[in-house]
């Protein structure tokens, strides 16, 4: 009797403390800041309608945060993560979300955090480039610190297999389809010639060749490491599902892409969603409100930063 009610608080412990880590709720700054998702959307907008890429990296800024110590806004600190391999020379939109944060922080102060902004700002891009929207949870807290190591060990490079990217995804808790679903993401955008050059040049035999022929022209086999070529042959700055249309005939831009239709196990589900545009839609906002719910902080945890380029002093 005594061993089961005891097993019984265990229980409720081991759930309070889940509900604890997962306790972020859309309605966060209903009353403390009411103002601020507006605030984000309007920049946003402002930001994407001058550079629609800007959407693109925006979006990929919330997936390199929530990928390394979870959704905590490390990558926007200055220095350290953002100096690792995967973020040097490529993530783009620092001054973009510094900006936002100023605009919110007239708004509210120390009270939206940098985390959030990076989520929701991650909705919106999305949303003015065309895609769906989804309901942002909120409560995120911003680290005091930066783990580059960790962004080197833990965020998935452009020559990995389709085993490495399942396995990269799992140790965040996102499935095979989050990671296909997620994957879409590269369907706006763009990638530099470094990050591709080793398939278009004998690297890898899953490319359509006139495909491979024309990136050719624009990424020399030396030089040039910083061209860029659209993640997306048709629409770069249109969220669509124009992505997995492109695996099918072969014309995913780097091997990391192309291994996703390689006649293997996640060909249905890439088939799936280039033919039907709302099963993509329906499974990328799933995925993306499971990545901003990576070991997020709260409550009492971490900070709201002043500025989200670095830490309170
Ligand atoms: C599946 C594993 C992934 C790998 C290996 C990967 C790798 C890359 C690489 C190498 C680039 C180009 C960087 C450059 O050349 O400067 C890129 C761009 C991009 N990635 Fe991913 N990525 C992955 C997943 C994701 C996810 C989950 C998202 C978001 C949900 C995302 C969003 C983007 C976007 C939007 C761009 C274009 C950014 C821009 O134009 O500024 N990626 N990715």
């Amino acid at each position: 009797m005594a061993a089961s009610a005891s097993c019984i608080s265990l229980v409720v412990l081991v759930a309070l403390a889940t509900a604890a880590s997962a306790q972020l709720s859309p309605t966060f700054y209903s009353v403390s800041c009411p103002g601020a998702l507006a605030a984000i959307k309007s920049a946003v907008t402002a930001a994407v309608s001058s550079d629609p890429r800007m959407g693109a990296s925006l979006l990929r800024l919330h997936f390199h945060d929530c990928f390394v110590q979870g959704c905590d806004a490390s990558v926007l600190l200055s220095g350290n993560e953002q100096n690792a391999g995967p973020n040097a020379g490529s993530l783009r939109g620092f001054g973009v979300i510094d900006g936002i944060k100023a605009q919110v922080e007239a708004v509210c102060k120390q009270t939206v955090s940098c985390a959030d902004i990076l989520a929701v700002a991650a909705r919106d891009s999305v949303v003015a480039l065309g895609g769906p929207s989804w309901t942002v949870p909120l409560g995120r807290r911003d680290s005091t610190g930066a783990n580059a190591g960790l962004a080197n060990s833990d965020l998935p490079g452009p020559g990995s297999s389709r085993a490495q990217l399942e396995a990269a995804f799992l140790k965040k808790g996102l499935d095979t389809v989050d990671m296909v679903a997620l994957s879409g993401a590269h369907t706006i955008g763009q990638a530099q010639c470094s990050s591709f050059r080793s398939r278009i040049y004998g690297g890898d035999t899953n490319i359509n060749a006139a495909y491979a022929a024309s990136l050719r022209a624009n990424c020399p086999q030396s030089g040039g490491n910083g061209n860029l070529a659209p993640l997306d042959t048709t629409t770069p700055n249109v969220f669509d599902n124009a992505y997995y249309t492109d695996l099918l005939s072969q014309k995913g831009l780097m091997h990391s892409d192309q291994v996703l239709f390689n006649g293997d196990t996640t060909d249905n589900t890439v088939r799936n969603f280039a033919s039907n545009p709302a099963a993509f839609s329906n499974a990328f906002t799933t995925a993306m409100i499971k990545m901003g719910n990576i070991a997020p902080l709260t409550g009492a945890q971490g900070q709201i930063r002043l500025s989200c380029s670095k830490v309170n002093s």
